[in-house]
């Protein structure tokens, strides 16, 4: 399974990227917006930050706008992943980026119908929302699993990209149903290697270890 960063802040991205386990980044336009830097720039600087998909999201809401708003996001970097949103306009702009190999994130889907749409659109990625739809009593895993075993059925080759990540149950959860992406919050990513039986398992080997005067 692939960890994106789901983030638009340079040091934080630059931070986790050095481990060399982040395989993309996703941003939208709230996290854009709060990053204090102009789009493009930002964008650019992701895209150097890590080598895999950076999605960087259009704006427009009218399919000519959005097509317009992706060919110059995709001349950014070779690795810009156009975000659209799961809107009719939001389709139809997919199916022309895609016809031209650009890469497409359809972003803010809440229902298998709306996936199976993407995916015929030519979407590389579909992202569900998970956490949103447990925001509202449903449980946005059982889109994930609806999806993964849809796409599955009809070998389609979409990635399954689960998003609106909230915490480590999350990824657990995503990685048992065959999600090909996880894109996780900074916060999140921290919490998947935090674990106290490590942390108290480490004391005890290196207390014993001190006690032994051995030397490696
Ligand atoms: O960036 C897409 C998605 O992961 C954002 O989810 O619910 O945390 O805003 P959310």
């Amino acid at each position: 399974m692939m960890i994106f960063l789901d983030s638009a802040d340079i040091k934080e991205i630059e931070e986790l990227a050095t481990t060399g386990l982040i395989d993309g980044v996703t941003t939208n336009p709230s996290l854009a917006a709060a990053s204090g830097m102009s789009f493009s720039e930002l964008i650019t600087q992701i895209t150097k930050l890590v080598t895999g998909p950076v999605s960087a999201e259009v704006t427009a809401l009218d399919a000519p706008t959005m097509i317009a708003q992706g060919r110059k996001l995709a001349k950014i970097a070779s690795n810009v992943t156009v975000k659209v949103p799961l809107t009719f306009e939001g389709l139809k702009a997919c199916k022309v980026l895609a016809s031209e190999d650009i890469l497409v994130n359809v972003t803010l889907c809440f229902s298998l119908n709306q996936a199976i749409l993407a995916a015929k659109a030519g979407a590389t990625f579909i992202s569900p929302f998970v956490g949103r739809l447990d925001d509202c009593g449903a449980d946005g895993m059982n889109l994930i699993e609806d999806i993964v075993n849809t796409y599955e059925k009809y070998e389609i080759d979409t990635l399954v990209l689960a998003a609106s990540i909230r915490h480590s149950q999350h990824v657990y959860e995503a990685a048992r149903l065959g999600a090909d992406v996880v894109t996780i919050p900074g916060k999140v990513f921290r919490q998947l290697y935090n674990h106290p039986l490590t942390d108290s398992g480490l004391a005890a080997f290196m207390k014993d270890w001190q006690k032994s005067g051995l030397k490696i």
